[in-house]
């Protein structure tokens, strides 16, 4: 396989064509806007750009990247000779089963259909398509570059010969793939979402401060960064909305999102993006 269509040129998008470029393969890389595009290709340069200064990649493994990376406007253009699609568009359900549909339609009959979705049914994406046993999860963690984890989701339909070319795949792209079945959130979200709902949770009911919660685990637990600031990193309406596909899915009331997390979502306090979540970012 070397032929890789990602779909939509957002964080996660940006993350995954830069990861594939990085290892030799094509990356077309799709999305309807051309600012997005141009944006996504500044931020990969800038990220390589980091690994140069670091040493840990030479300018002519920076070059060679980006040499391997097209960049589209059309679907129909950025998937005609795909051998693997990843999409990484925004995580609205509409969207994707319509941007699969087309997939399904451009896409040649052998190419494998990956979903970067965070928590929404591989199942139900696959079902809008032709090809189900070819539709797979492929969800990576952000920063794509820098988090070793793809977690691999398996389909109702998905076959075993599909699952194991993207297990091998993975491993090209020097990450390490989990394999988990098409159940709400999966396995990352449906042990991330309720710490960071029990957070913020903790927070509403004045239990501690902001630093206070994020300082215990981060210190306590060794996190990285504290379940506040990871919200935010994430950001918060993402968060509510894998916090409501788990509360739908399971039924149980121990998923019902936090409502200082509704009220912030709907205050349109998303964390980093906005400017403002827990934190303030200028
Ligand atoms: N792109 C590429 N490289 C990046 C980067 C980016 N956006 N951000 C940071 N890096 C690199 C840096 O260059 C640095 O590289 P070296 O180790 O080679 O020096 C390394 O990452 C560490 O960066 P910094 O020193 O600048 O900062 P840090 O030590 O605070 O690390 C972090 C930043 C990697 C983001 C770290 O804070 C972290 O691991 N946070 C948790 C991230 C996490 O949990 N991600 C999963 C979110 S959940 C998700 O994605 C799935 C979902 O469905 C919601």
């Amino acid at each position: 396989m070397n032929r890789v269509s990602v779909i939509g040129a957002g964080t996660m998008g940006n993350g995954i064509a830069h990861v594939f470029a990085q290892n030799g393969f094509s990356v077309n890389l799709v999305d309807v806007s051309k600012d997005q595009l141009n944006t996504a290709v500044a931020t990969i340069t800038k990220n390589l750009d980091r690994q140069v200064a670091k040493g840990t990649i030479t300018q002519g493994a920076k070059e060679d990247t980006l040499k391997n990376i097209t960049t589209h406007t059309s679907l129909e253009e950025g998937v005609k000779f795909a051998e693997l699609v990843v999409e990484a568009a925004t995580e609205n359900i509409e969207l994707k089963l319509n941007i699969f549909k087309n997939l399904d339609t451009h896409a040649p009959a052998g190419c494998i259909l990956a979903s970067n979705t965070s928590s929404i049914s591989i199942t139900k994406i696959a079902s809008v398509t032709s090809r189900p046993g070819q539709v797979i999860g492929m969800h990576f963690m952000n920063p794509v570059p820098v988090m070793k984890l793809v977690e691999i989701i398996n389909g109702y339909a998905t076959t075993k010969e599909v699952t194991d070319a993207i297990v091998n795949l993975s491993k090209q792209l020097n990450k390490v793939p989990c394999i988990v079945n098409d159940y709400p959130g999966f396995i990352a979200n449906r042990i991330l979402m309720p710490m960071i709902n029990e957070a913020i949770y903790s927070l509403y009911e004045g239990v501690a401060s902001v630093e206070a919660i994020d300082t215990v685990m981060k210190l306590g637990m060794a996190h990285p960064m504290g379940p506040l600031q990871l919200a935010d990193f994430i950001g918060l309406d993402v968060c509510l909305s894998i916090l409501t596909v788990l509360h739908d899915g399971f039924g149980n009331p121990k998923y019902a999102p936090c409502p200082l997390l509704v009220n912030m979502v709907t205050a349109k306090k998303l964390g980093i993006k906005t400017g403002e979540g827990f934190y303030q970012y200028q």
